[in-house]
């Protein structure tokens, strides 16, 4: 059934909240003017077509998708309008208002709530419990932080719910007491172990890990999907990292509950969790929020972990995540080492993990059955970058390989393709310099000082694109795949030819006019570029 949502409700969430900001979360916007552009979500695009501006709505010039952020959310996230309002009201903490008589009801946490502190008290109270926390490592400052608890037997959990006049329809659905409609009773979820509590990135608690203490064939539970909990979703700890992550902008994510606690305990406070799953796309919108931190994965060190490390190191290649895979030996997870006494083991691979795309890439390698192979899957990878990173990927790939870079040839879809720039005389290193300088901003801050458009004769406009253009006017320059990156000697050394073209120019003109004066200055210039081989900085004569 429909959920009615207050009209002025509706109003007053969109004043309220940063189309900008929401977009965001999901997507990797760039400003350009007044506007913000990205790729777009909507159609298959390997360029920027799609705008956020500030008054509120999104438009894509490729595909036309246009809208608000409840229409953004909706589509993305492929739920109804109710659902999308909720979710950006949840973000901000926004209680929206909804109709009388609407068949909406509020979820209820106490279930969760009363049953989080149910078992908290009960970890005192169970010695065997306690004991396998502390023969583990984990100290009772970590045990509060993280409000870790005990799951008796069934029926004092039962004998809980009834006394604090919980429903049991709505402990069913907060997925922590099951209807064993068979046998006609209800039984609690969790019985005889420890038990983690999950939070939401809102901070609402939505659901318990168990780990069995007693040898059960299922070593860990978790709540199921529910409307609390959606497991792809959600990243253990993250509230309690959360400060962390943005002071050290960087997340160490590992795979369980207790790697997550103990790198807590031995002061690695950025860590968080996935929760019985892989890391998947769902994901990184939790991290992108998080100011887009660099990410170091830090998996168990055993096959699975190898495995799941390169899947996820994939996705955050793919997706423009910095950091890298942490690795060490023998078959260990973070929580052993910590146990062990060896956080500085851990502190070393943190400070120094493998970049997302190298991992993969020797994991590539590694398991191609011939060179052939190797080549082309490395390529395969390499297409799915954005263009900065793919031009240093293929050179490790290169490297890796013991081939020529060029033998990678980057792959436009055919929509992107246009009319070959090559078609000027003596354009060649203006485009060169303009292709490096647009996917490498260090390197265009670095040389200010020598640029000028007017040392562009051909390829003025797309110069001044470097500066106030937009991602659409690269198209056909970053399909020209005759047009390579310079390494920053070369750019210099192309920049270099240009000035001499531009003063050699200026040359001629002041000869034109015999103006002495200015063609000794020009003379002077052109002797340091050609006889010194200098860079000048750019100067009118
Ligand atoms: P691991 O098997 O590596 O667990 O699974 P662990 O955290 O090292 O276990 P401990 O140290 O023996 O307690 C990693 C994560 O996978 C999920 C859990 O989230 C676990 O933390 N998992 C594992 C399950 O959901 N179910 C399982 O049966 C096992
Ligand atoms: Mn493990």
């Amino acid at each position: 059934m429909r959920v009615m949502i207050k009209k002025e409700s509706v109003e007053a969430l969109k004043n309220r909240v940063d189309i900008v900001d929401v977009v965001g979360g999901y997507l990797d916007l760039r400003r350009s003017g007044a506007n913000y552009m990205a790729r777009c979500p909507f159609h298959d695009e390997r360029t920027a077509s799609f705008s956020v501006n500030s008054k509120g709505f999104y438009y894509c010039f490729g595909c036309g998708a246009k809208g608000d952020v409840i229409d953004f959310v909706q589509n993305m996230e492929k739920v109804s309008f109710g659902e999308a309002a909720q979710k950006i009201a949840d973000m901000y903490n926004f209680t929206l208002e909804y109709e009388r008589g609407a068949d909406y009801k509020k979820r209820d946490y106490r279930p969760l709530e009363a049953l989080r502190n149910f078992y908290r008290d009960n970890l005192s109270q169970t010695v065997e419990a306690k004991k396998y926390l502390l023969d583990r490592g984990l100290g009772e400052a970590m045990i509060e932080k993280f409000e870790i608890g005990y799951a008796p037997d069934n029926a004092p959990q039962l004998e809980f719910l009834r006394s604090r006049k919980i429903d049991y329809a709505n402990a069913i659905a907060a997925g922590v007491l099951v209807d064993d409609a068979e046998r006609g009773r209800f039984y609690a979820r969790f019985t005889k172990r420890i038990i983690f509590p999950i939070y939401a990135a809102t901070g609402a608690i939505v659901g318990f890990g168990g780990r069995t203490i007693s040898d059960h064939p299922a070593k860990y539970i978790n709540s199921p999907q529910s409307e609390f909990f959606d497991k792809s979703r959600t990243l253990f700890a993250l509230p309690l990292a959360r400060e962390a992550i943005l002071r050290a902008k960087s997340a160490i994510v590992c795979e369980g509950y207790m790697d997550a606690v103990m790198l807590h305990q031995a002061g690695f406070t950025n860590a968080i969790a996935t929760l019985g799953t892989a890391l998947t796309t769902d994901h990184l919108p939790l991290l992108k929020r998080l100011e887009n931190p660099r990410v170091i994965l830090s998996y168990d060190s055993d096959a699975a972990g190898q495995e799941a490390a390169f899947k996820a190191a994939k996705l955050l290649a793919a997706n423009n995540f910095s950091g890298g895979v942490a690795l060490f030996s023998g078959g260990k997870d973070p929580a052993d080492l910590v146990q062990s006494g060896s956080a500085e083991v851990l502190a070393r691979s943190y400070e120094n993990p493998v970049p997302f795309a190298k991992f993969a890439l020797q994991k590539i390698i590694d398991r191609a059955p011939n060179p052939d192979a190797a080549f082309a899957e490395c390529g395969e990878f390499l297409n799915n970058l954005s263009d900065l990173a793919y031009e240093n990927a293929r050179m490790f790939a290169a490297a890796m390989l013991g081939i020529d870079y060029r033998r990678f040839k980057r792959r436009y879809r055919p929509l992107e393709a246009a009319p070959s720039l090559l078609s000027g005389r003596g354009d060649i290193n203006e485009l060169q310099v303009i292709k490096t300088l647009r996917i490498d901003p260090a390197l265009l801050a670095a040389l200010a000082d020598y640029l000028d458009e007017r040392i562009f004769c051909y390829h003025r406009d797309l110069f001044r694109a470097l500066f106030s253009g937009d991602e659409r006017d690269f198209y056909p320059l970053a399909a020209e795949e005759r047009i390579g990156v310079l390494s920053a000697e070369q750019t210099r050394e192309a920049l270099r030819a240009l000035l001499v073209i531009y003063y050699e120019k200026e040359l001629l003109r002041f000869r034109a006019f015999g103006d002495a004066e200015r063609i000794k200055s020009a003379q002077l210039v052109l002797n340091e570029l050609k006889t010194q081989k200098k860079l000048a900085p750019f100067r009118e004569i």
